[in-house]
């Protein structure tokens, strides 16, 4: 096997500090880092503790006089198989969605004929800034990868979205992108449909049943699907998530538009439903607010939702060849997981345990069940997860 190199651009934020354990965990795992440190990041680790690390020269623009007699930022943006920006700052993020040039580090990403992840970390406000997210548009439309940012409690005291992903997280997604280079583009020509996120069932004009989907894991696997070469249609209840790059995206609300959008992407391939449809709606939807009244709180009544994954797998014409569903369990996985194969009437079950914070987190723990056996796979980042089910769908469909 050829030696696997990352070029690693270590941005100026607190989370640069996670940037080490980040080189510490890819040389566990045999890949090789070569680090371009920002004169901004250099205030928050030191070029010496990363070239200890990394085992080699760190690069940066305090050295860039030397470094371009011996390698040159065109020859050093090449040099390695992926191009991961972590921390990825604002302002790294603002440079390299514009083009500009002007240090070591943004001129290597505008440079680069190699792939680009980035883990963007910063305050909250800066990352839900409509030019940050415009950014962010623009270079996931440019083909840059992202992970993260996470959700949690931030250095400078403020909560929500901004964090650095984990380094372990940061790390799956590299090794799932040299999984993913050695077995190509399989489901080319190739449609999968995949459903996402929550579905939200109108009470009256305010108010709604809806539940706590993030859709990131559903988000994932339709982008998983699509580096694999697939046509991915991707038909998502509400979510707080950008499109995914490559992927046909329909936004619905209800179970029953959901149902309708995925009736209208058959015929596929394979049919991934990741969606946490609710599984009742009211009745009746008041077309005006329901005022609060002196009777106490209106009663609800609801009705059964139909069911997507059933509905599919039960198909007597264009049922998609493959039907893989998902199952969110607190206790028993395996049996319930069991259980729902036989009921829905799909190929694969995709369990998970959710006693935990699987919803809205970013890794998960799953074992898929088939009808001839059970698999368990360890923790990994969500995106994993995805990379692997991807492949699997790929192998099942070859
Ligand atoms: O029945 P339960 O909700 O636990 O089943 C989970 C699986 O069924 C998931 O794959 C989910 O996307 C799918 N499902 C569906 N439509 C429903 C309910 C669940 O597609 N109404």
């Amino acid at each position: 096997m050829t030696e696997r190199r990352v070029l690693l651009v270590i941005g100026g934020g607190i989370a640069a500090y996670k940037s080490l354990e980040l080189i510490r965990l890819l040389a566990k795992s045999g890949v090789r880092t070569r680090a371009i440190v920002t004169n901004a990041a250099s205030h928050f680790v030191t070029p010496l503790s990363v070239g200890s690390l990394t085992e080699d020269k760190v690069y940066g623009d305090l050295f860039s006089l030397t470094d371009e007699a011996e390698m040159g930022h065109i020859q050093l943006s090449r040099s390695a198989d992926l191009v991961v920006v972590a921390p990825a700052t604002a302002d790294l993020m603002a440079k390299v969605a514009h083009g500009l040039a002007n240090d070591l580090a943004s001129t290597a990403l505008l440079a680069t004929d190699k792939p680009v992840l980035m883990a963007p970390a910063m305050n909250v406000r800066m990352w839900l800034n409509a030019a940050t997210q415009r950014n962010r548009a623009r270079l996931a439309a440019d083909g840059v990868q992202f992970i993260g940012p996470d959700d949690g409690a931030m250095a400078c005291g403020e909560f929500g979205p901004g964090r650095m992903a984990e380094p372990q997280a940061i790390h799956d997604a590299i090794l799932a992108f040299y999984d993913q280079r050695a077995i190509g583009q399989p489901l080319a020509g190739r449609k999968v449909l995949v459903t996402a996120g929550p579905t939200l069932e109108q009470i009256d004009p305010v108010r709604f049943i809806s539940n706590r989907s993030s859709g990131k894991q559903g988000f994932a696997i339709a982008e998983a699907l699509a580096r694999l070469g697939a046509h991915v249609r991707l038909v998502s209840g509400p979510v707080a998530l950008a499109d995914p790059f490559g992927v046909d995206i329909v936004r619905v609300e209800s179970a029953e538009q959901m149902l309708a959008a995925c009736e209208a992407a058959l015929p596929a391939d394979a049919a991934v439903c990741v969606a946490a449809v609710a599984d009742w709606r009211p009745e009746s939807t008041a077309s005006k607010k329901i005022k609060k009244g002196a009777d106490g709180p209106p009663p609800i009544s609801l009705s059964e939702n139909p069911d997507i994954l059933a509905t599919l797998s039960k198909k007597k014409s264009k049922r998609p060849r493959l039907v893989v569903g998902f199952a969110a369990e607190t206790n028993d996985v395996e049996a319930h997981a069991k259980q729902k194969l036989a009921k829905k009437g799909c190929d694969w079950i995709v369990a998970n345990d959710v006693s935990g914070d699987v919803m809205g987190g970013d890794s998960n723990q799953v074992m898929i069940i088939r009808a001839d056996g059970v698999e368990r796979w360890p923790e990994m980042a969500k995106t994993a997860v995805a990379g692997k089910l991807a492949a699997e769908i790929a192998a099942a469909l070859a």
